[in-house]
Parts: C-alpha cells; sequence; structure tokens
C-alpha cells in the first residue's frame, strides 16, 4: 500500500471508513472546547470492529488541553488493551458550523500514535482531512512523523 492515498469525496471510501468518518463526527459533539471553539472528533475501529471515539478536551490552563487523537488511543489503551487498532478517522469543525475543518494531527498525537503501532507491531491507517479539503489516507502513523523518537532511543 501507499503511504498515503487522496480522495476528493468521502464517498469515494470504503464502507467501513465512512462509518468511522461518521462516528468521528458524531464525538465532536462531544468536545469541551470553550477556548479554541474548535472541535475535533477521533474515531477507532479495533481489530474485531470495536468503535472507540475521543474528543478534544480542553481545560482554563490552557497547556493541559488534550486532542481528540490522544482521548480516543488511550481510551482504546484503557478499556481494550489486548486488540489491535485497525484505523483511526479525525475530523474537526468550528463551533456552531456545519462544514467540516481541516485537521491534520499535531505532531504530539503523531509521536502516540506512533508509539501505539510500536506497541501492537502494526500499523494504523489515519483519515484525515487536509487543508487543500482533499481526505488523505495514510498507511500508518509512522508515515506521518519520519524520524520518529522511539522507546529504544532511550536504550542505546
Ligand atoms: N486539536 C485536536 O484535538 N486534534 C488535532 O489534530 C488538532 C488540535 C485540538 C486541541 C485544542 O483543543 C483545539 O483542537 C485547538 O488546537
Amino acid at each position: 500500500m501507499k503511504d498515503f492515498e487522496i480522495f476528493h469525496d468521502i464517498e469515494e471510501f470504503d464502507n467501513e471508513s465512512k462509518y468511522l468518518i461518521h462516528k468521528a463526527k458524531e464525538a465532536t459533539h462531544h468536545a469541551y472546547a470553550p477556548y479554541s471553539k474548535f472541535q475535533v472528533g477521533a474515531a477507532l475501529i479495533l481489530e474485531d470492529g470495536t468503535l472507540v471515539t475521543g474528543s478534544n478536551q480542553e481545560n482554563a490552563s490552557y497547556p493541559l488541553c488534550v486532542c481528540a487523537e490522544r482521548i480516543a488511543l488511550y481510551n482504546a489503551a484503557t478499556q481494550h488493551p489486548n486488540k489491535r487498532i485497525m484505523k483511526m478517522a479525525v475530523v474537526a469543525h468550528r463551533k456552531n458550523h456545519k462544514e467540516l475543518s481541516p485537521a491534520t494531527s499535531c505532531g504530539a498525537c503523531r509521536q502516540v500514535m506512533s508509539e501505539f503501532e510500536e506497541r501492537q507491531n502494526k500499523p494504523i491507517e489515519v483519515i484525515m482531512l487536509t487543508s487543500k479539503n482533499e481526505w488523505i489516507k495514510c498507511a500508518s502513523a509512522q508515515s506521518l512523523l519520519p524520524f520518529v523518537f522511539k522507546r529504544n532511543n532511550l536504550h542505546e
């Protein structure tokens, strides 16, 4: 599989990916984003079809805000610790806006996704909307973060 695939319309995705995008959109409604007013949702599908979602959660102490992607990943690790994560979709919109905003995961989330891949020794596909208004499906989180800092860097 190529590192990245580009789609111009949600309809071009397979049914599972469309479902994940839909669930990520639903998750945006549980975001707590009174400061940025940028509501993000992430949806993961696990190897047995289990769905896990997350939304960004902000705090008056700004550095404590946590992205939707990490909430979803840590939910999965806690609730379904032995199940492989297959795919993740991330979507965002401004509060009270219907149209989606581009949201390509931040570096911190890419770092965390990457370690999840390392833990499960299998890639996680990632679907996101870019600033060109194109959907991309990335074959793995590591393709989103070359030269990632890894746990074995600590032991060499
Ligand atoms: N945010 C996410 O949840 N995921 C991203 O991929 C980018 C940013 C959140 C963090 C913060 O609550 C708000 O969006 C604005 O940065």
